[in-house]
């Protein structure tokens, strides 16, 4: 079994670089850490960066998750081997510009681009936000899958996640820690990021948030709402690039593991997905293709 412990970074092509950051900074408040030689790395925590634009192609690269140490990583590799998937061990320049000791790379069956890292670099020092939108940290992230059933079972039979909730055929709901989820997969045709989610301190964030949001005619997908599966205020919005951004608050934790059921809600019912009924629809970053080729 692959342990993910935590969500790591998600690389994002930008065909538009400057007009990328500048909306990461300025309007979601992300921390610009670094920008050199077409790449810039943006941070919402500790971690070195939750977010890499890559100038070239637009599309999500691949979304990274950090496993313990390099004897996991190795054990990960035989492991994805032994499942029949190509995998492709990452090189120092590669590792350097993750800011992680060592990672790989691989492509699930569903075309996602995945990479597991080791020792990803911690920045102790204060965050400066771009602006004070109450980012606390990255919250999770979603892929697409066209059978939401069948990615469990891959992601499942691998890795230590478990489903927290269903909503229909719709999304699967999975934790790797207490967080109700950290990663998610959404029905979708193609491979690709549904979205990128950021913690806020308080309700009133989503909400100030969200005017700010609508102020510069930025287009909101969904929300504010709430979820009844994580219990999580939500806002969706669509930033440059195709990527989808979150900002959601009072996400439900899962302490006692041994108690909990997963619940399954019917994408029928009006408020299978927000409380509140609201109507609205998050669109999808497509997935550059892999071809083997680390990016
Ligand atoms: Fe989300």
């Amino acid at each position: 079994m692959i342990n993910l412990q935590d969500i790591a970074y998600v690389r994002s092509g930008a065909a538009d670089l400057a007009t990328a950051v500048r909306f990461a900074v300025d309007i979601v408040g992300l921390e610009l850490v670094a920008e050199a030689e077409g790449r810039a790395w943006l941070r919402a925590d500790e971690r070195h960066h939750c977010l890499a634009f890559v100038e070239g192609a637009s599309g999500v690269l691949s979304t990274g998750f950090a496993v313990a140490d390099e004897g996991a990583l190795a054990d990960a590799e035989t492991a994805l081997e032994k499942a029949g998937l190509k995998v492709v061990r990452g090189d120092a320049a590669g590792a350097a510009e993750r800011r992680v000791r060592d990672f790989l790379a691989f492509e699930d069956p569903f075309g996602n681009v995945v990479e597991l890292v080791t020792d990803q670099v911690r920045l102790p020092r204060p965050l400066a936000f771009g602006r004070p939108s109450g980012i606390t940290e990255f919250g999770h992230l979603c892929l697409d899958a066209p059978d939401i059933r069948e990615a469990y079972r891959f992601w499942s039979s691998l890795f230590n996640v478990r489903v927290s909730d269903w909503i229909g055929d719709h999304a699967c709901l999975m934790r790797i820690d207490a967080v109700h989820h950290k990663l998610a997969i959404f029905r979708g045709d193609k491979p690709g990021l549904c979205h990128m989610n950021f913690q806020v301190a308080s309700i009133d964030d989503v909400m100030r948030n969200w005017h700010f949001l609508e102020e510069r005619g930025v287009e909101i997908e969904a929300g504010p709402g709430r979820h009844p599966q994580s219990t999580a205020i939500f806002l969706y919005f669509k930033g440059p690039e195709g990527l989808t951004y979150e900002y959601s608050f009072g996400a439900r934790l899962i302490t006692d593991e041994a108690a909990w059921r997963p619940r399954y809600f019917d994408m029928s019912e009006p408020d299978a997905i927000d409380l509140w009924r609201g109507k609205g629809k998050v669109t999808s970053q497509p997935q550059v293709p892999f071809k083997g080729i680390v990016r």
